[in-house]
């Protein structure tokens, strides 16, 4: 491993790279990469870089997201296959159907959606700003909260909302049970309980904190408590663990694995730098459009 690590290490410099990582990537390439976060960190990272190429290892629509921004770089995946299955819930067309349905209504949707439907969207969210969207939409008569139904419901009881969701939810935490969380309060008392907002509404009902990856992170930092069970997928562990190696934290299922951050390993990673391949660019006239909803989110967020 460590001549692939060291292969990957002088291409990168030679093709002025930078490589970032979701926080659910495997531990050898959340090991390599340069900025490791959640979704819309990274692409503001890879944005704020100044390598012309970046190497994104994580899912479709994110690497999607760091071409929206950085138009003048060149966003390459190790693995385009790997897709997010709650974004392929919902199409552009779905949208444009659901929105002649509801003239009068904002529509938001989660950055976890393909170019072209954030190109029909108001606004952007992520899971760490969606209450904070939704709640700046004081004069909206109607919201339209498209694809996670769970974050939909989640950011409805926060803010006292009536949205009108869709039917998409995330493939990996639904995995996650209630029965997971109880069991492991039991079997460590005092942990805190972490749920990401994809997760079932009676999950996060059961959690202290319903954080994204990234305010997981800022949170167990800067907590007092020593052990965590941390309800989301279990990628998210191998970096609480290695920020934090004085804190407990116990994954509430191991079966909230995804596939998809899975596929990207470090030889794709050497073969992307290689062979330049594959990269992701969003059509001019959708990328702008799409720009502006997270634009319009930024603002608020
Ligand atoms: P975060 O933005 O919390 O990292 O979530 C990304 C994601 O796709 C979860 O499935």
């Amino acid at each position: 491993m460590q001549k692939l690590v060291e292969e990957i290490q002088k291409l990168k410099k030679e093709r002025n790279a930078v490589i970032v990582a979701h926080n659910y990537q495997l531990p050898e390439v959340q090991d390599i990469a340069d900025f490791r976060g959640d979704s819309l960190e990274l692409s503001r990272m890879a944005a704020k870089s100044h390598a012309r190429v970046i190497v994104f290892c994580g899912v479709y629509f994110m690497a999607e997201t760091a071409s929206i921004l950085s138009p003048d770089k060149t966003v390459i995946m190790p693995d385009p296959a790997a897709g997010c299955p709650l974004a392929n819930m919902i199409s552009a067309e779905d949208l444009r159907e659901l929105k002649s349905r509801h003239p009068k209504a904002v529509s938001v949707g989660y950055v976890n959606t393909s170019a072209e439907v954030k190109a029909e969207l108001d606004y952007c969210c992520t899971s760490s700003n969606a209450v904070k969207v939704i709640s700046s939409l004081k004069d909206a008569e109607e919201i339209i909260f498209i694809p996670d139904k769970y974050l939909a419901d989640y950011a409805s009881k926060k803010t006292g909302r009536r949205l009108i969701s869709w039917d998409g939810y995330c493939p990996t935490h639904v995995k996650i049970l209630p029965e997971d969380i109880i069991r492991s309060i039991r079997l460590h008392p005092k942990a805190k309980v972490i749920a990401h907002p994809e997760c079932a509404t009676e999950v996060a009902a059961l959690a202290d904190e319903v954080l994204s990856t990234g305010k997981t992170c800022e949170y167990v930092k800067k907590s007092e408590a020593k052990e965590f069970i941390i309800a989301t997928e279990v990628g998210l562990v191998y970096r609480l663990h290695k920020d934090n190696p004085d804190k407990k934290f116990y994954p509430a299922s191991e079966l909230a694995v995804c596939p998809n951050m899975k596929r990207t390993n470090l030889e794709k990673i050497l073969w992307s730098l290689e062979e330049m391949k594959t990269e992701v660019r969003v059509a001019e006239e959708i990328r702008k459009k799409a720009k502006k909803a997270i634009e319009a989110m930024v603002a608020i967020a």
